[in-house]
């Protein structure tokens, strides 16, 4: 089988000295019950990443399916993120060796803060960072890095730490660009991880990615990816449907003119395109 660093799939260069395939599969909603089968489908696609969080519940899946598919360790590079009820020091501690636990393993390749949480902890994500720190010096986390993070948490993080987020893990796709979150990043060393790179399918009906995709033999869904593949971005589809996880890692066999990636861009709505929440406000802490 082949493996992460000799996969078809390119890796991107982290600012740590470690790479990230530049595909990998999501599993945001999937039930932890059905979890473990359909990352099974994925690692038989191709995949060789796989981002989960300790707020999914479906870690435990996640390694299960790994160890079923006879790939070793080395060769999948997993990430998880911390959950939002555990940003102090000892609750993040405890999270993280309960995230090693349920994926089975004695590392992960990328651990985040999943959200700033700005409004929550007074503010406080700095210790937090801090403390991830220390995994990454413990190598229990090849990488570390955050999620949902905005530019001025970036900067805070900039002027109170040593360490520079590998990525920062933001809501991307083609009616919401990110611009300065992601101008931000690309000139300091982190890279763009785009989370819902499909907006959850809500841009697959659009004419302009309809018209790609006829003209190319592609699907809309595949046309959308390409587009962040192109721009360098990281990105991880989710899906439970074997035929979309398959589609969705058939990404390297074509390209997109400059023309139309300039289309694409150009669907970009700014803030009025943002589906999820706002990471200056959002607050959720599981019950
Ligand atoms: N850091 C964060 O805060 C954060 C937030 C959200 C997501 N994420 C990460 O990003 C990953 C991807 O985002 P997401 O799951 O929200 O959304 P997404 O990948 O943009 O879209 C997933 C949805 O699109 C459908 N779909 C997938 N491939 C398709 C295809 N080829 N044709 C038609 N429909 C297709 C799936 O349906 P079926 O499953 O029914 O096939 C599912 O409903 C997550 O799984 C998670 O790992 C991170």
């Amino acid at each position: 089988m082949s493996n992460v660093r000799t996969s078809t799939i390119p890796t991107v260069d982290l600012n740590d000295g470690h790479v990230i395939p530049q595909l990998g599969f999501g599993v945001f909603q999937i039930p932890p019950r059905d979890t473990a089968s359909a990352v099974s489908v994925a690692l038989e696609a191709g995949y060789r990443h796989i981002d989960t969080a300790e707020m999914y519940g479906n870690e435990q899946g996640v390694g299960e399916a790994v160890r079923a598919s006879g790939l070793d360790r080395a060769d999948v590079y997993i990430t998880s993120k911390l959950n939002n009820g555990f940003h102090r020091p000892d609750d993040a501690r405890t999270a993280f060796a309960q995230t090693l636990s349920e994926l089975g393993t004695e590392y992960v390749d990328l651990f985040l803060i999943h959200w700033p949480l700005p409004t929550l902890y007074d503010g406080d994500f700095v210790t937090t960072w801090k403390t991830l720190e220390e995994f990454s010096q413990d190598g229990r986390a090849r990488s570390i890095g955050v999620s949902n993070f905005q530019v001025a948490h970036l900067e805070r993080l900039a002027a109170e730490c040593d360490v520079v987020p590998a990525v920062n893990q933001v809501e991307l796709h083609p009616y919401f660009g990110n611009g300065e979150v992601d101008a931000y990043g690309r000139a300091h060393g982190i890279r763009t991880e785009a989370w819902a790179p499909i907006a959850q399918g809500k841009v697959l009906g659009d004419p302009v990615l309809g018209e790609i995709a006829g003209r190319l033999g592609k699907s809309p869904a595949q046309v959308a990816l390409r587009w962040h593949i192109q721009r360098g971005n990281i990105v991880f589809p989710k899906s439970t449907t074997p035929a979309r996880i398959k589609e969705n890692f058939e990404l390297f066999d074509f390209q997109l003119e400059p023309d139309d990636v300039e289309k694409i861009d150009a669907l970009d709505r700014g803030e009025a395109g943002r589906d999820g929440p706002n990471p200056d406000s959002f607050a959720y802490v599981p019950g």
